[in-house]
């Protein structure tokens, strides 16, 4: 460190033994940095991954591996580095080349060792500056994360509390909601977030299993139970003995298996499949459903008890079009996950391909837009951005109007404002302080403009 607390820079030198290299880097030494000076490009290139510094200075003209090779590999490892490439007049075309590779400054020789001080200087901060933004985005970032669930929009934080909440106790939870909206994962966060997370997680999916399955994946079987059963095998009660066990899709369960889930789970009791000793377990039970149980209860498909039993804390969990300001950072995750997936270097996704997906109705959800994304990072380029026209063609069809195609030349600006008003809070799901923020506006503006412009009812 040095005296004003920042850490010491480090540079790394790539030039030829001479008087001048020598007069720099005694300069350098001098003004407190670190300095590493190799005298070949080869040497640069084979020290860069240990040494890793903040900056290099290297020679364009280089023999085995020139100042833009060099630079290449440099930035690879730190997209930041503050490169200066140095060269004599005749180089100034081959310096161009290297600022547009992304070098920081190109110098020609005889060098002026003051501007060499700024430069270094001012490249030094920026790189720390990126550094620190990067950090605190990511710490903003961890803020809306738990587990694998990635979400900002208010309803999501409200879950997230719940799940907290009921991670302490060893309640029953029913998880509802549509198809791909991620209860799966609430389940996960749920165990993860509880003292059983040591433990198994273990999970069945009680609608994939034939009627007569069922009963033995959950509570194993004896050998010799039914035909096929060569070997006694546990269930997965046993198997999330002081953990968790998620019942997914526990609405598509059979009269018959119900109650005997019932008994597992009031008890923790259960016989095997043909045998005849009572087990006995501690088991935490989560379980999720698309369907509408309390329907089913109502329809005599669903025992009522079992319901209940299942239901004693319940987490709804809303479809993506509700919740759609959670669009953009999901969309960023699954680049960003797909991209390194498939190993190429996406930086995100352009801000009108962003309006697309956020004005589709994601029918499928989470899970609609994950795979959307997978295929889009598969097919489309391999750096910059996705854009529009990477979007499937079926979704940029059924987006309704994009916010632009609204606006009509000649349209009056109290009409473009009414438009703006009712769109955003359409996107926002009608939550009035988002929609002020994103519209610039203050929460009594808003409040009084809609009701200007008749968006709701006067009162
Ligand atoms: N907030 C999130 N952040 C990141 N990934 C998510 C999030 N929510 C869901 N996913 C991912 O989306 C996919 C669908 O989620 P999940 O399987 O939990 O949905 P589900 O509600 O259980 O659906 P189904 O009812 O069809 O079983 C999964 O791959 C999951 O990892
Ligand atoms: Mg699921």
């Amino acid at each position: 460190m040095s005296a004003d607390n920042k850490p010491v820079a480090r540079v790394l030198v790539v030039l030829p033994e001479s008087a001048p290299t020598k007069e720099l880097v005694a300069f350098l030494e001098h003004q407190g940095f670190e300095v590493m000076w190799v005298r070949e490009g080869q040497i640069g290139y084979e020290i860069i991954d240990s040494e890793a510094p903040d900056a290099l200075i290297a020679d364009l003209r280089d023999s085995r591996i020139d100042g833009l090779r060099l630079l290449q590999v440099a930035r690879q490892r730190n997209s930041e580095i503050c490169a200066i490439l140095v060269g004599g007049p005749a180089e100034i075309e081959l310096g161009v080349e290297a600022m547009r590779m992304g070098a920081y400054d190109f110098q020609v020789q005889p060098l002026n060792l003051a501007k060499i001080r700024v430069v270094l200087d001012r490249g030094i901060s920026h790189q720390r500056l990126v550094g620190e933004v990067s950090n605190l985005q990511r710490r903003l970032d961890e803020r809306y994360r738990m587990g694998g669930i990635a979400r900002r929009s208010s309803r999501w934080q409200r879950i997230y509390s719940q799940i907290e909440q009921v991670a302490k106790s060893k309640a029953s939870v029913l998880i509802t909601g549509e198809t791909g909206t991620g209860k799966g994962e609430v389940a996960k966060a749920i165990h993860q977030q509880s003292r059983r997370r040591e433990n198994p997680f273990v999970e069945i999916n009680c609608g994939a299993l034939p009627e007569g399955i069922v009963e033995s994946e959950l509570f194993g079987h004896e050998k010799g139970a039914f035909t096929g059963a060569a070997t006694a095998r546990k269930g997965r009660f046993d198997l999330a003995d002081q953990g968790t066990l998620f019942l997914d899709e526990v609405g598509d369960l059979p009269l018959a298996t119900q109650v005997k889930l019932l008994r597992g789970i009031q008890s923790g009791e259960f016989e095997r499949v043909g045998g005849s000793q009572t087990r006995k377990v501690d088991v935490r039970i989560i379980a999720a459903t698309n369907r509408n149980l309390e329907e089913m209860v109502e329809q005599g498909t669903y025992r009522a008890d079992l319901f209940y039993r299942l239901k004693v804390v319940a987490i709804e969990v809303p479809p993506l079009r509700e919740c759609r300001e959670d669009i953009p950072m999901l969309v960023d995750v699954f680049t960003h996950q797909f991209s390194r997936e498939n190993g190429v270097q996406l930086t995100g996704v352009a801000p009108e391909a962003l309006d697309v997906m956020m004005a589709y109705e994601w029918p499928g959800n989470v899970r609609e837009l994950k795979n959307c994304i997978e295929g889009m990072v598969v097919m489309g380029p391999r750096q910059g951005s996705l854009k529009v026209g990477d979007i499937p063609r079926h979704i940029r069809k059924k987006a309704p109007e994009v916010s632009g195609l609204l606006f009509r030349p000649g349209m009056s600006l109290e009409e473009m404002e009414k438009v703006a008003i009712e769109e955003t809070l359409k996107v926002v799901n009608h939550d009035r302080r988002q929609a002020a923020r994103l519209l610039g506006i203050g929460l009594s503006t808003l409040y009084r403009k809609e009701k200007q412009y008749g968006l709701r009812p006067a009162d």
